[in-house]
């Protein structure tokens, strides 16, 4: 069985399709940490970013693993490095480059081939699995994404402040919504889950409810 979760940067998606996962003991796939890889890649290649040929053969050529929580490029965990700032601020490179979104698609239809998946993005309902029994379009309003996102950067020692947030998830809400293919979109057929006001735990207990009806 395949079930995606689509939305936008900061709804929750990664904790709760985790947990999903976890509890309906399916693999799980993170495809915003296999776009994150190729830009770290890119960077420890010196990739010239305008060189879309190049950046697209380095996507063909990863080698990628994931073990539990674990994201491993060549063998190495590079969970926090994808994560930085650095590579957020290049993703677009990877996002918008139409070779590069196919190997990427080509390497989750494989990944999810083996196993019954929870697979998170923004286009895993739309282009990745259309035909997935479940999609899930989850959302929360960009207040609410931006206030915990906030949250999350203080208990991590960062001082930010929610301006900066706003306005950094809105710049990355109109990249999303504005790409041609593989753009943040709902599938027709998607589920839409709306979390303001909700714990991870009770997001994962309604999609685990919406999961087993379609099972
Ligand atoms: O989910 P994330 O923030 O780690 O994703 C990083 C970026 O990767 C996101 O801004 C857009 C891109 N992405 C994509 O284009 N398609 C996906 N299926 C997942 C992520």
């Amino acid at each position: 069985m395949i079930v995606t979760i689509d939305g936008p940067a900061g709804a929750g998606k990664s904790t709760v399709a985790r947990m999903l996962a976890q509890k309906l003991d399916f693999d799980f796939l993170d495809t915003g940490a296999m776009y994150r890889c190729v830009v770290l890649q890119g960077r420890r290649q010196k990739v010239d970013w305008k060189d879309e040929d190049g950046l697209a053969q380095i996507a063909n050529e990863l080698v990628l693993e994931f073990d539990g929580t674990l994201v491993l490029l060549d063998g190495e965990d590079v969970g926090s490095e994808i994560r930085s700032p650095e590579v957020t601020a290049l993703i677009h490179y990877a996002a918008d480059n139409l070779k590069v979104r196919e190997a990427m698609v080509a390497l989750q239809r494989k990944l999810a081939s083996e196993d019954d998946v929870v697979t998170e993005g923004r286009d895993q309902g739309t282009v990745a699995f259309p035909e997935a029994e479940c999609k899930i379009f989850l959302s929360a309003s960009a207040e609410e994404r931006a206030r915990r996102r906030v949250e999350q950067m203080r208990q991590a020692g960062q001082d930010v402040t929610t301006e900066e947030i706003l306005e950094q998830q809105n710049l990355r809400d109109r990249q999303d919504e504005a790409r041609e293919v593989g753009g943040l979109k709902a599938a027709a057929d998607a589920l839409h889950v709306i979390t303001d006001g909700m714990r991870p735990f009770e997001v994962v207990e309604h999609l685990e409810r919406l999961v087993r009806i379609r099972r």
